[in-house]
């Protein structure tokens, strides 16, 4: 009988060793090295029908199906709903509520059985939660269960159509020697629960905590085999979640779902803009109204700029939402293009209700935010500002500009200052549009 072999692994670059060394020898991690066994077996290969060459047309009428969560900002994410047998990975901080979400969509699923494994909360745990959230669906099954060749007997066994499991940073295989947790664990779990999950056409959502700093230490190596992957993100005052998907097999990646936390669990937000402008101050200098995308969604954000003398030698630049480069990028064009000397002052910029957007549309308000602080004059309280400002001051024009000007109108701002070029042909209703085409026009209109 042939005797295993043994190699060694970089768990950090995945390079494979004939001997242990405690650093790798491709990539310099340190203690970086597992051993694994390597069956000398030869395998016999199968060739099953599946993998017999057949044309592009066959099958091409077959739809998916899928199972709505009724919970439309879930849904929307997804693209509609679960894709049946679709394997889903669930990522974020620890605390920001993802368990909460799962069993809320659980919840909702009528006439599927759901397996909910825990490896981090024990069953009372799990109900206490239930009971808050005022969870109605007695049917939801429940097992604290960490080793994944149980949860694959249980799926066999059950043949459920829809399956959690939280964490999978907690489930662990017993052929393997490894902490849970460890790369090699949550790679080889995740792999077989996933051929597991496609053999059986049973819906499954790993739950990842991903670390503080956003660096997915185990979920990462998984990415590449589930169909979709999603973030829960929370906001920095605590008071809301965004949903993104970062990869979809089934849909489109714009889309978010927002939601409110609360001790009654995650709300969707149907109305991201009068949520996100509750609390305005519109006669206040330094206020301005952006209208940014998220996805194939508008919706409005307060822009809060303060400019004011600094006190010591090198001014303060600070920026919460929008990346430090872009604050920085447009306080020089400010400078240079406008004549304003922000070199003496202190720039602290807002994105209220803390979102984070990346999106340049919004550049227009930043820069009016600014300069109505610098200025201490108000902007009008109906105006809203969309366009991105490039390096020469010029205002330039972006993308989804009528849905923007729609959502901006909805809410009561009829004045509405844009990139010239997106004025043409361009009508709605109700709404004065004003064109500008540079930084400086710009001021001598508003100003
Ligand atoms: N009694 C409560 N009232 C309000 N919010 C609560 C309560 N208990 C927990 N939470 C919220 O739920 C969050 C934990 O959610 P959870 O789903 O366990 O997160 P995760 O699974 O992502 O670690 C906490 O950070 C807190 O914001
Ligand atoms: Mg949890």
């Amino acid at each position: 009988m042939a005797k295993d072999k043994t190699i060694y692994y970089c768990t950090e670059c995945g390079s494979t060793q004939l001997k242990w060394a405690g650093k790798c020898p491709d990539c310099g991690a340190w203690n970086s090295m597992e051993e694994r066994k390597v069956s000398k077996k030869s395998r016999k290969v199968k060739i099953g029908s599946k993998s017999t060459p057949r044309p592009l047309k066959a099958n091409r009428q077959k739809k998916l199906k899928r199972i709505t969560t009724r919970i439309d900002e879930f849904d929307r994410v997804l693209g509609g709903g679960f894709v049946t047998g679709s394997v889903l990975l669930l990522g974020g901080e620890p605390g920001v509520g993802k368990s909460t979400l799962m069993l809320q969509i659980l919840d909702r699923i009528k006439d599927k059985e759901c397996i909910y494994f825990s490896g981090e909360e024990s069953e009372e745990q799990i109900r206490m939660r239930a009971d808050r959230l005022q969870i109605q669906n007695g049917e939801i099954l429940l097992s604290c269960e960490n080793s994944m060749e149980k949860i694959m007997h249980f799926m066999d066994k059950m043949n459920p159509d829809i399956v959690v499991i939280d964490s999978i940073q907690t489930i662990y295989s017993e052929q393997l020697t490894n902490i849970p947790g460890s790369i090699t664990q949550v790679k080889e779990c995740s792999g077989q629960l996933t051929r597991k999950a496609k053999e059986i056409g049973c819906i499954t959502i790993f739950v990842g905590h991903i670390t503080k700093s956003g660096n997915i230490a185990g979920p990462k190596v998984m990415e590449h085999l589930v169909d979709t992957v999603l973030y829960l993100e929370g906001g920095e005052n605590n008071l809301y979640r965004v949903l993104r998907s970062m990869k979809n097999r089934f849909g489109s990646t714009n889309e978010v779902g927002i939601f409110s936390m609360d001790e009654s669990g995650l709300n969707p937000v149907k109305n991201p803009s009068s949520f996100f402008l509750s609390e305005r101050n519109s006669d206040a200098p330094g206020t301005a109204i952006a209208v940014s995308m998220e996805g194939t969604r508008p919706f409005l954000i307060e822009i809060q700029a303060l400019v004011t003398a600094s006190s010591y030698g090198n001014p303060q630049r600070t920026a919460h939402g929008i990346g430090y480069k872009r604050l920085a990028m447009l306080i020089a064009v400010l400078e240079k293009r406008a004549g304003y000397q922000m070199g003496t002052q202190d720039v602290f910029v807002n994105i209220v209700g803390g979102m984070k957007i990346d999106e340049t549309a919004i550049n227009l308000s930043l820069v009016a935010a600014m300069a109505s602080s610098f200025r201490d004059v108000s902007l009008p309280s109906d105006s809203a500002f969309i366009g991105e400002v490039g390096l020469v001051g010029e205002v330039r024009s972006v993308p989804f500009i009528k849905q923007r000007v729609k959502e901006a109108s909805k809410f009561g701002y009829k004045n509405i200052y844009l990139p010239q070029k997106n004025v043409k042909n361009l009508n709605v209703e109700g709404v004065i549009l004003t064109g500008v085409n540079s930084i400086e026009h710009f001021f001598n209109l508003v100003f």
